[in-house]
């Protein structure tokens, strides 16, 4: 690797492919069980600068990637506005669910001092890992930490989300509205932590009723962003709206984001045709093609999506996290035909 992603991808038009992969960090590495036992509490855990420096930069002893992402979890958010968020083994998040016209969210929080471990940890990495590798920080778009926060667990269909918003629109936007601000803050605290790269997911966006999908997903990204600029945090964002269908065409044109990641099912052919060519491209790659001990298609199907994606400011990744049975060495592979290709073109 000879240069940034950053500079390949938001600097340099068409250079080589950067690559990355959603989830690096996570239970697909057996020493992350390792780390994990130190602190069985996942907030806590969460909250650990030993843990989260030593889990941020488990996949690097195993891949030779262009970025780190650093270990956190998009509900430290409701896990800061006192959400009663806590991960149990087998089961997932649950939250305190917030009943619609309950204003008691409607607080000020300090994310800046309840997140000191994760700036520390940002700061830290950054000044001690090497300066070709980039560092990203995330969150959770509104809507997705909204889904978490109304229903107070996963769901299939988010519900009780989606009937909190016909029956208390107003409501619904001024959590997303409180939502914006903290967003833009925890992403600020990153950047000037030392984050180069900033990462919204809005996991749930495909369970935006369309004609909400402005209000909900496209608005306040833009909103974020704006905010972001406007505090001089000038460094690329990359947006998420997983399985959002043709509704990513809009989002790509007004959401102000750098980069789009595209989730598994969208048609390669038909972004690079439909989306705003000024917005770089992330992912695709099905994270369960990586499942497999032996499979013929994860070679030909990765280099049809570099053909596809030569000519576009693209980040190789796959379109959504790794799961904790992909196999390391499908990892590696990939990595290296991606590196294989890149000497070529
Ligand atoms: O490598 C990395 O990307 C690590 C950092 C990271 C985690 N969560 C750690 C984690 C990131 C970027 C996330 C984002 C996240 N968290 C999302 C958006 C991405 C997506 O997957 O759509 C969402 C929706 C969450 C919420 C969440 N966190 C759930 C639903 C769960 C439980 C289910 C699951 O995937 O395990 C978590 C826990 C969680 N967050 C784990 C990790 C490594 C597993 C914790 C453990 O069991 O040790």
């Amino acid at each position: 690797m000879s240069d940034t992603l950053i500079n390949q991808v938001f600097q340099n038009k068409n250079s080589s492919i950067p690559i990355w992969f959603l989830r690096q960090a996570g239970r697909h590495i057996p020493e992350y069980f390792q780390i994990r036992e130190n602190e069985k509490n996942f907030i806590n855990f969460c909250l650990n600068e030993d843990l989260i420096i030593r889990s941020t930069t488990l996949p690097l002893k195993y891949y030779d990637l262009d970025a780190a992402i650093i270990f956190s979890d998009i509900l430290m958010i409701p896990w800061a506005m006192d959400r009663n968020v806590k991960f149990t083994k087998n089961f997932g998040p649950s939250l305190k669910p917030l009943i619609p016209n309950e204003t008691k969210f409607l607080k000020n929080i300090s994310l800046s001092s309840k997140l000191e471990p994760l700036k520390n940890s940002i700061s830290f990495l950054r000044d001690n890992l090497p300066k070709s590798l980039s560092l990203i920080g995330f969150a959770g778009a509104p809507w997705t930490l909204a889904c978490y926060m109304i229903e107070g667990t996963g769901s299939k269909d988010f519900i009780n989300t989606r009937k909190a918003l016909w029956s208390s629109f107003k409501w619904f936007m001024e959590l997303i509205e409180t939502l914006i601000i903290y967003v833009a803050d925890k992403l600020e605290i990153q950047a000037r932590a030392g984050a180069d790269i900033l990462m919204i997911f809005d996991s749930w966006s495909h369970m935006i009723p369309n004609n909400f999908f402005d209000d909900c997903a496209i608005n306040p990204t833009a909103k974020i962003v704006d905010i972001l600029r406007s505090r001089k945090i000038f460094v690329p964002v990359i947006g998420f709206p997983f399985k959002a269908g043709a509704s990513i065409v809009k989002y790509s044109f007004e959401s102000k984001v750098d980069c789009i990641a595209l989730d598994w099912s969208v048609n390669l052919s038909w972004a690079i045709k439909n989306l705003n060519k000024e917005v770089a491209l992330q992912g695709n790659l099905d994270p369960a093609s990586l499942i497999p001990s032996e499979s013929d298609y994860l070679r030909e199907n990765v280099l049809t999506i570099l053909d596809k994606m030569k000519d576009r400011r693209f980040i190789f990744n796959v379109g959504h996290g790794l799961t904790p049975d992909c196999k390391i060495d499908n990892v590696k592979e990939v990595i290296s035909i991606v590196r294989n290709y890149n000497k070529k073109v």
